[in-house]
């Protein structure tokens, strides 16, 4: 037998494997499972019928381009576009420093080999995306944690890890952080804590990497795009690589997403692009630019906002009825995702054996934390469940919660 392990390079050797997608694995494997642990869109949001349309459209033109190899940056009149939807969110872009992405995956993982060489210190947010943690681990990053306050990253705990990690001659490369609904938390950075992020950035010199998929997706009357304005909007010295995607907003299965990042920086993206896909699926791009030039990214949006809230209210209104205070979890204000903290003693690795047994999922908090963390912490998606599944998944989880707790009092007996 041929000894593999021996051929692979030390990077191919240690690769991690995302926690999200092998939890989605172990669950397709499982009939009849409530999954609250993929962050997927809803498939009944998907604009099919539209979809069906444009791309019929497409593909009838016989126009060589909808099936050729593009241009590496992306379709030219699509980032055309995507300029114009950047100035929706405050922010002057050009098509010199936007660039097509296969998914913001590609975008971070791209932007992440241009900025770190192994060794050097990529900060984040805890908790942060676990896709970028796996990204950056993958390409060697010393991972260093910041703490998160309830309105965004805690300025005075980054200020004092990056004097750190200086002092101890580790190059800092950037900081990465995702302003809109995060991704596991569903925080939203205030506005005002944002200009002191750049503030700060501007000081100690360090290149922010803002990831913004959510940030369509807001729920109360009292929230909306000026809260959810992009730091990148103030960003007058060309710190920030702003990431974003149709995933959420169109579907994910288009994989198409974009950056905007200063013109150097875009130079070098579009250069390790090359190498790595030569260019974004054409025919995806094409179907997005016309959904985005007919109106029908822009019309679905209320429809969006409208179901995700109804998703995430369910979700609430049965914890609260099922658990009461077993169970706790800072509202959201828009996105795709509950951050619970299961009750006192619980192990959220370890029940989730329980958690299976009973048909329903989540992700472990420990898939979005670079080094300590609370082993209670859980992260759960109302997105894609329908919301009887949603209620369903709920009592399951309950029970299963009722379960461990009783197991738990009969063993300390
Ligand atoms: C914070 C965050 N960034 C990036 C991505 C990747 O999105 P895409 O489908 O555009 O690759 C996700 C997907 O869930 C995400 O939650």
């Amino acid at each position: 037998m041929t000894d593999y392990e021996q051929h692979f390079s030390r990077a191919g050797a240690h690769l991690q494997e995302s926690a999200i997608r092998k939890m989605g694995a172990v669950g397709a494997r499982i009939p009849d499972l409530v999954s609250f642990a993929a962050g997927s869109p809803a498939p009944d949001l998907f604009p099919w019928t539209a979809l069906r349309e444009i791309t019929d459209r497409l593909l009838e033109s016989r126009e060589p381009g909808v099936l050729q190899y593009g241009g590496t940056r992306g379709y030219r009149p699509l980032i055309e576009s995507l300029v114009e939807v950047m100035a929706t969110r405050g922010v002057r872009a050009s098509v010199d420093d936007t660039i097509v992405t296969t998914g913001s995956q590609q975008g971070i993982d791209l932007v992440g080999r241009i900025l770190v060489d192994p060794g050097d210190v990529l900060l984040v947010e805890l908790p942060a995306y676990a896709g970028a943690i796996t990204a950056f681990r993958n390409i060697g990053a010393r991972l260093v944690g910041v703490r998160q306050e309830a309105d965004g990253v805690d300025i005075d705990h980054l200020d004092r890890v990056v004097q750190r990690e200086r002092s101890e001659r580790r190059r800092v490369a950037a900081l990465y952080v995702t302003p809109n609904f995060q991704n596991p938390t569903g925080l939203l950075m205030s506005q005002p804590k944002r200009r002191l992020l750049l503030d700060w950035a501007a000081r100690r010199d360090v290149l922010l990497i803002e990831d913004d998929p959510y940030g369509a997706i807001y729920f109360d009357e009292e929230t909306g795009p000026s809260d959810t304005r992009p730091i990148k909007a103030g960003d007058e010295e060309g710190r920030v690589v702003y990431l974003s995607s149709f995933s959420k907003t169109l579907a994910p299965g288009l994989r198409v997403a974009w950056l905007v990042a200063p013109v150097a920086i875009a130079g070098k993206i579009e250069t390790v692009k090359q190498a790595a896909d030569l260019c974004t699926g054409v025919l995806d791009q094409r179907i997005v630019h016309e959904a985005l030039t007919t109106g029908i990214v822009t019309s679905g949006l209320p429809e969006l906002r409208r179901r995700y809230r109804e998703k995430c209210d369910v979700m609430e209104r049965a914890l609260g009825q099922e658990l009461g205070p077993l169970i706790a979890w800072p509202h959201p204000r828009g996105g795709f995702f509950l951050w619970a903290t299961l009750p006192e003693g619980f192990d959220a690795d370890r029940f989730l054996t329980r958690a299976l047994a009973a048909k329903v999922s989540y992700v472990t908090g420990s898939a979005f934390f670079v080094d300590e963390f609370d082993p209670r912490l859980v992260r759960l998606s109302f997105s894609a469940p329908a919301v009887e599944r949603i209620e369903e998944g709920v009592r399951r989880l309950a029970s299963a919660i009722r379960d461990e707790m009783a197991v738990m009092s009969t063993s300390s007996l």
